[in-house]
């Protein structure tokens, strides 16, 4: 797999992979849902000052992109108020029939790699503890940090890419509002923009 930086050439592919990618997906962590909405996220987080362009990579093989992650800027309120810079990966996506062969893994090795080389000191992320524990993640109660509502929970993990960048004064985590959307909006675009005209699961050549 040769992965790249995302361009707008690739919008299309990798909203679609998103799509592929959670539609069989149920996370234990979550109540069912009838329908995904990670491409929907991937869709608009482009649109976001959050984004981080530079850390939007995907992964090809023989001509198709087969995996993507996207990161975007999050932070940390310490007690005293003071913020501190983290980022957030999400969604990251392997198309069905490469999953399980060792692509995820590589696509969140290397773009860690790179957030440490931009500077970026630690990623916090709401994500499986099984799968993402492999990549050093730890909870993130280890760190006294918890989500707005004062919670914690398994699937909230941290990873100082930095060591010590996370300190021990702890504080409250806020992902960036992009992925707090509207379900109408969502609900909208789903039925306006995709499942009417311009995108069909079955046939990629279709236009987002
Ligand atoms: C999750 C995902 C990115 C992992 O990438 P992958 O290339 O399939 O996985 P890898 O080959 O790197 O790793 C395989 C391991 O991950 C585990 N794994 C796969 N998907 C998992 C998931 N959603 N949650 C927890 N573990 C998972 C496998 O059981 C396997 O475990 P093992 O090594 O103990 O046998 C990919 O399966 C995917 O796109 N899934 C659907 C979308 C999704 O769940 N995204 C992440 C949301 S947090």
């Amino acid at each position: 797999m040769n992965i790249v930086i995302e361009t707008p050439d690739d919008y299309k592919a990798t909203t679609q992979l998103t799509f592929a990618a959670f539609e069989t997906f149920h996370s234990p962590y979550l109540p069912p849902r009838d329908l995904p909405d990670e491409h929907y996220l991937v869709h608009i987080m482009r649109d976001s000052p959050a984004f981080i362009p530079e850390l939007a990579f995907v992964g090809w093989q023989d001509g198709d992109i087969i995996a993507n992650i996207m990161y975007t800027k999050s932070k940390i309120v310490r007690p005293n108020g003071d913020n501190l810079e983290t980022i957030t990966f999400g969604p990251l996506s392997v198309k069905p029939q490469f999953q399980n062969q060792g692509y995820g893994a590589e696509m969140v090795h290397y773009s860690l790699k790179k957030a440490h080389e931009l500077g970026y000191g630690a990623v916090v992320i709401v994500g499986h503890p099984d799968y993402y524990s492999r990549f050093g993640f730890k909870p993130a109660k280890e760190f006294n940090l918890t989500m707005p509502e004062g919670e914690t929970f398994d699937p909230f993990m941290a990873l100082e890419l930095e060591p010590g960048y996370l300190g021990t004064s702890g504080g409250v985590y806020y992902e960036d509002k992009i992925f707090h959307f509207e379900a109408s909006d969502f609900r909208n675009w789903h039925e306006d923009v995709w499942s009417k005209r311009k995108f069909n699961p079955k046939d990629e050549s279709e236009v987002i």
